[in-house]
């Protein structure tokens, strides 16, 4: 498939560029005031629970929903004066794919390349390129409501490709896919970063965060609460080591008096107790070694805790 052109970028370098943007829906500040730069071929990740305010950040990147305050750059376009150049050198993929499903595959790039103004025969040839680059073209003349959600999602990536950008904006591209599937998404993603493309995305899923992003910030309430590459963050924020106890349910009442009376930090998610030792090293847990339905294994700190550490929520909600 066609590289994009030379990524062209803001004059600080950068490719995105926002400064302390801000949106209000009536008195709810959704976002207030984010401030990132995203680097070229760089994977920029947001990270935050429901309702934090990724999607309202995106779309505004994306030049599809006004800003209240602050500034975009995106390859040197001012995207608050000018929110239709900023489509010709970016992608989007949007949190639910936006597909026509009363066409075909092939249907739905060529009219989608045609509508950003490819002629015909640009529409026809890119859309057969894009078909061949993401192993859609057995598909192609399939109705887009048989696909199965996890080639949907192949589908809205594919479409993004369809103007070469330089740049694509993905919300969530993995959410509500099976592992398979999901994996599938990864190596796409990382063709595009082989070819230069600049990638900012939206995850829940610290696995995808950690494979594939360079640098991501955890944002909630509207506001970035950190940011770093996934090595910096889980150094700063994620104990050493964290200890997960499988519990049964006969045993849980002792292993819960245990910790609690030595003052050890616990929390359970489901059947696990995963306990983190004073700053961040390896809990002593000696007293529970003889406890009958305890099975302890130790791991080393992660983005989850990360997540944890930084909004007081589970990654996963
Ligand atoms: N059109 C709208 N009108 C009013 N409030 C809105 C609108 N769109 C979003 N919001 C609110 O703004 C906040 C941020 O929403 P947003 O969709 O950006 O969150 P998100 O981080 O993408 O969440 P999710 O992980 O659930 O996709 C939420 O509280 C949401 O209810
Ligand atoms: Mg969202």
């Amino acid at each position: 498939m066609n590289k994009p052109a030379v990524t062209v970028t803001n004059q600080d370098g950068s490719v995105i560029n926002a400064d302390s943007i801000r949106k209000l829906y009536g008195d709810f500040i959704a976002v207030a005031g984010i401030t990132l730069r995203v680097e070229p071929g760089e994977t920029y990740g947001l990270l935050g629970p429901n309702g934090a305010g990724k999607t309202t950040t995106m779309r505004m990147l994306a030049g599809l929903s006004p800003v209240d305050s602050g500034s975009i750059t995106v390859s040197g376009i001012d995207v608050i004066k000018d929110n239709r150049a900023v489509r010709e050198v970016m992608g989007v993929v949007t949190q639910h794919d936006g597909l026509d499903n009363g066409l075909t595959v092939f249907q739905n790039l060529f009219l989608f390349g045609f509508l950003a103004g490819q002629s015909r025969k640009d529409a026809k040839y890119r859309a057969h390129q894009v078909l061949e680059f993401f192993g859609l073209r057995e598909r192609s003349k399939d109705n887009t409501y048989e696909l199965s959600g996890g080639m949907k999602r192949r589908l809205a990536i594919a479409r993004s490709m369809m103007s070469s950008p330089q740049v694509i904006v993905m919300d969530e591209p993995s959410t509500g896919l099976d592992p398979q599937s999901r994996n599938r998404v990864w190596e796409e993603l990382a063709i595009l970063k082989d070819a230069g493309v600049t990638v900012l995305l939206s995850t829940h899923y610290m696995e995808e965060a950690t494979v594939l992003c360079d640098r991501l910030s955890i944002i909630d309430h509207g506001k970035i609460l950190d940011e770093g590459s996934p090595e910096q963050m889980i150094e700063r924020h994620a104990p050493r080591e964290v200890a997960q106890m499988r519990v049964t349910p006969a045993a849980l009442r002792k292993v819960r008096e245990y910790l609690d009376t030595h003052s050890i930090n616990f929390r359970e998610v489901g059947a696990l107790v995963s306990v983190t030792g004073v700053n961040g090293e390896r809990p002593d847990l000696s007293g529970l070694e003889d406890v009958e339905g305890v099975c302890t294994s130790y791991r080393v700190g992660n983005l989850e805790d990360v997540f944890l550490a930084i909004t007081g929520k589970e990654l996963r909600d």
